[in-house]
């Protein structure tokens, strides 16, 4: 038997749990300080909930099969369609705008690189039915909000934030139809991995002709929002948006951390509007997070248009980048803060009550339930990160007083057994 997990999937042994609860954390915080609830769905979901025709490179990476009952399912690979079905479900039921986050595990059969990985959990945060810019906004706030928490800044990272309305823009005006525009953007977002020669022929057969795909790439091309207006015209929406998203970004006090780049696109289907993107300003990393607005989805589902935006941050990269930047947790310490131990194997019902009565009072508590020398007591202690060690002897116990070490200061006292409770809690 191997006893490596799958290719592609981690164990998450305790000291990795300590890291990725460390990180939840921060999420579930932020998350909650801008009004957000948890949601959850099923990791398992219906296949047709993936199937989508514009050759995006997540639907080609699904980890799909049929159940037992000739069902196709699939390993959901994003959150985004899980919660459209949920909002699809309850369309009448929930209240207006949805504000709504998770972490869910994804899964996409991958090329493994740094930071990709064939599972990830992703924090994700949408919100359903606001059309303006504000919700985005909103979004870009929370996800600055997290990277200043765990100590990165704006000279560590940005957020490229670009619009696909203004790509939707200049196909319409030179007539690629609507129901083309989402495989066109999945195809251009491709250039930046895959040298043109080699989309070539995806283009054709898609209808593209070389003038539209030269239009689009010097549009994509853009330095400013000011270039962008002059190429897609002075009345775009897609421009008014940006604007007022960057101003917006002002008011928050985040805009040193937006960069406006043309050549964003994201590679999902959906997105329609304003698309963004964390990036490792050092350029060592791939994308932190990313997002965008998809006010088409419930309606590709079958369901009525309810305008949507929200983002993905996967725990994989930023976890590259707190190591580069030193900015890693200190990890080595567990949450337990007394080892109760017996002295001798007649006490170990001694230590049990002292035990018991700590946790009722509130305490995290590792009883040594095997018989063992103090010496190993103190040494466990210290791997456990226990901050005391409760050592319950005879002299000591005839009184009904427990030896209390204090692993940081290496205070010790016999302590009565009824104001251990509270020695503990005034020093911890
Ligand atoms: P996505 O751009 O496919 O978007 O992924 C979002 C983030 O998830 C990425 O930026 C990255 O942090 C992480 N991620 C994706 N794939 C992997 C992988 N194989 N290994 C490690 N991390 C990964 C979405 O999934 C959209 N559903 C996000 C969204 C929510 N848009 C609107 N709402």
């Amino acid at each position: 038997m191997d006893a490596n997990p799958v290719k592609g999937t981690r164990d998450m042994y305790p000291e990795d749990m300590r890291l990725r609860t460390w990180l939840f954390g921060h999420w579930r915080k932020v998350a909650e300080q801008y009004g957000f609830e948890e949601y959850d769905a099923p990791v398992l979901e219906s296949e047709a909930l993936y199937v989508r025709k514009s050759g995006e490179e997540v639907t080609q990476q699904l980890y799909n099969f049929e159940d037992k009952g000739e069902r196709r399912v699939a390993l959901r690979p994003e959150m985004t369609p899980s919660l459209a079905r949920m909002i699809m479900a309850r369309r009448n039921g929930v209240t207006l705008p949805v504000k709504w986050f998770s972490l869910p595990q994804c899964w996409r059969y991958e090329r493994m690189t740094r930071g990709r990985r064939r599972e990830h959990y992703q924090w994700n945060m949408d919100i359903w039915g606001v059309q303006g810019v504000e919700a985005e906004a909103e979004l870009l706030a929370a996800v600055v909000s997290f990277f200043t928490n765990i100590g990165i800044t704006s000279a560590d990272v940005g957020m490229k934030v670009n619009s696909r309305a203004a790509l939707g823009e200049i196909m319409t005006s030179l007539g690629v139809p609507e129901a083309k525009h989402a495989a066109t953007c999945v195809l251009v977002d491709k250039l930046e991995k895959v040298p043109l020669d080699a989309l070539r022929s995806d283009m054709a057969a898609l209808g593209l002709t070389d003038e539209t795909v030269t239009k689009l790439l010097a549009v994509m091309e853009s330095k400013s929002i000011d270039a962008l207006e002059a190429a897609v015209g002075a009345d775009s929406a897609a421009v008014r948006e940006l604007r007022r998203l960057f101003e917006l970004a002002e008011a928050y006090g985040y805009a040193d951390w937006l960069v406006f780049d043309a050549s964003v696109v994201r590679g999902l289907a959906y997105y329609t509007g304003i698309v963004f993107e964390g990036f490792d300003r050092s350029g060592a990393l791939r994308a932190i997070c990313g997002g965008g607005r998809y006010d088409k989805l419930l309606e590709s589902f079958g369901g009525e248009a309810l305008p949507a935006c929200g983002f993905g941050f996967g725990d994989a990269v930023i976890v590259e980048l707190l190591k580069d930047r030193n900015l890693l947790p200190d990890t080595t310490r567990g949450t337990v803060e007394a080892l109760v131990s017996a002295f001798s194997p007649e006490l170990q019902g001694a230590a049990t009550s002292i035990a018991a009565a700590l946790r009722q009072q509130g305490r995290s508590v590792d009883l040594v339930i095997e018989s063992r020398k103090p010496k190993w007591v103190f040494k466990h202690a210290d791997r456990r990160g226990a901050r005391f060690v409760c050592l319950v002897a005879p002299q000591e116990w005839a009184e009904r007083k427990v030896n209390v070490k204090d692993m940081v200061t290496g205070d010790q006292l016999a302590v009565q057994r009824d104001d251990l409770a509270t020695y503990i809690a005034e020093r911890i």
